[in-house]
């Protein structure tokens, strides 16, 4: 069959990298891809964002089914218009995808459904949400936007001043545009998180191998958040236990209270967990696979992915029985130098076929592009590198093989990916 797989980052490289493994495989086209999936897929140039370009090339190609990597052409409706022209999807319609694209919705779907997450007020107007704020005892707070914002919507604030700063930021200089026409601002939680991402075909759910990303941009966790410089599958802090009750209280409930508010949910979902001394708590849905997370979960997976994603949209998942490896994956993620603030583009890239032929190290590329034979450096996060093995230690050694055999002009990256675990 012919898929089109839609988005350009490493966790697009990774669903082209599991995809392309699919005996049921005729044809992949990415659009737009990156430089390292032209060896799985055909690249075309049309932006993930570009709807009627995707619809009628998906139509023209009589495409079997596309996959949606990145959130914005979900929140956009992206699955909405290919169905709308006969094309099968994996991805959730607009209306589903509001689990992210709508902090307000979110969070009200989970207070109404009894889903555990940070108590929070929504506010629409700066004034009032200045004026909660200096009702509450001055300490941490998180504040959010409502809508897209590319990730950097939360302010994970330690004291009432700095919140009040994100409130201005949001809603008075709009720097996030009408996505912040509305906000959340929500209790401060403390504990570990961990990214629990699930196969859902509207009722039927398969869970993914819990993982942990690390968000910060420096080692021992410390510098500014990023989209996430590397993880870990699976958790071992996620338990059975932990894992049972993350499914009965957080997924299981979402799924159904989609089903009930009229937008059943199919795709992957990500739940954004924390563990707290007071129990699991839902810090954030997403309607896509987790990026780099994904880098991690999909190598563990010993299914046809392209048979889960075809079960998924046709909403036959309970036919389908999913086994894991069971192994240990880490993925540190090399960035421009710079990142997550400003960066520089066009540094060439070497050692990657050297790390590509190392044991148990797979290689996604991110942000990167062809400049005649070479492999040059376009955009924050340049590469995933995938170790793998039957304890955290080997898979640590073995993505760290793989990062020293890489090199480029102010290459970044942490030293200390999966440290916390890497006695298990
Ligand atoms: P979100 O996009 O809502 O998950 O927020 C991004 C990150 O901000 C999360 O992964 C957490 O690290 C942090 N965060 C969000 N909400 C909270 C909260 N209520 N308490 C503590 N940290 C939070
Ligand atoms: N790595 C965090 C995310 O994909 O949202």
């Amino acid at each position: 069959m012919n898929a089109l797989l839609v988005g350009g980052g490493g966790r697009e490289h990774a669903l082209a990298w599991k995809m392309a493994q699919s005996p049921s495989l005729t044809r992949l086209y990415a659009a737009p891809g990156n430089a390292g999936m032209a060896s799985c897929a055909d690249l075309l140039s049309a932006r993930a964002t570009d709807l009627p370009a995707l619809t009628e090339f998906a139509e023209k190609k009589r495409i079997d089914l596309a996959v949606v990597g990145p959130e914005s052409p979900l929140i956009a409706g992206l699955a909405d218009a290919l169905l709308s022209r006969g094309t099968r999807v994996f991805g959730p319609t607009q209306a589903a995808a509001a689990l992210e694209g709508s902090k307000v919705f979110s969070k009200e779907l989970m207070a109404k459904y009894n889903i555990p997450t940070p108590p929070f007020q929504v506010f629409d107007e700066a004034g009032r949400a200045r004026a909660y704020l200096e009702s509450l005892p001055d300490g941490p707070v998180v504040v959010k936007a409502d809508g897209e914002a590319a990730g950097k919507g939360v302010y994970v604030c330690k004291s009432r001043a700095e919140a009040q700063q994100a409130v201005s930021a949001i809603m008075e200089d709009h720097i996030f545009g009408e996505s912040g026409n509305w906000i959340v601002i929500e209790e401060r939680l403390v504990g570990e998180e961990a990214s629990l991402m699930a196969f859902v075909d509207g009722e039927t759910i398969v869970p993914m191998i819990p993982s942990q990303d690390h968000k910060r941009a420096l080692d021992n966790d410390e510098g500014p958040n990023t989209g996430g410089m590397g993880c870990y599958a699976p958790v071992p802090s996620v338990t059975p236990q932990v894992f049972e009750e993350a499914l009965n209280r957080i997924v299981r409930p979402a799924v159904r209270a989609m089903i009930a508010e009229g937008r059943p949910y199919r795709g992957c979902l990500y739940a954004g967990i924390m563990m707290t001394d007071r129990g699991l708590s839902t810090l954030e849905f997403n309607c896509r696979f987790g990026d780099p997370e994904t880098q991690v979960v999909l190598p563990l997976l010993q299914n046809d992915l392209l048979e889960i994603f075809q079960a998924t949209a046709e909403g036959r998942l309970a036919e389908i029985e999913v086994s894991w490896a069971d192994r240990k994956s880490v993925c540190v993620v090399l960035a421009s130098g710079g990142y997550p603030g400003g960066y520089k583009n066009g540094e060439t890239i070497e050692g990657l076929e050297e790390a590509s032929r190392l044991p148990d190290v797979t290689v996604f590329h991110a942000g990167t592009a062809r400049q005649g034979d070479r492999f040059v450096t376009a955009g924050g996060r340049v590469l995933g590198v995938t170790g793998m093995g039957h304890t955290f230690q080997e898979a640590i050694d073995a993505a760290y093989r793989g990062v020293r055999a890489i090199r480029f002009d102010r290459m970044h990256y942490r030293t200390d990916i999966a440290r916390r675990v890497a006695g298990r």
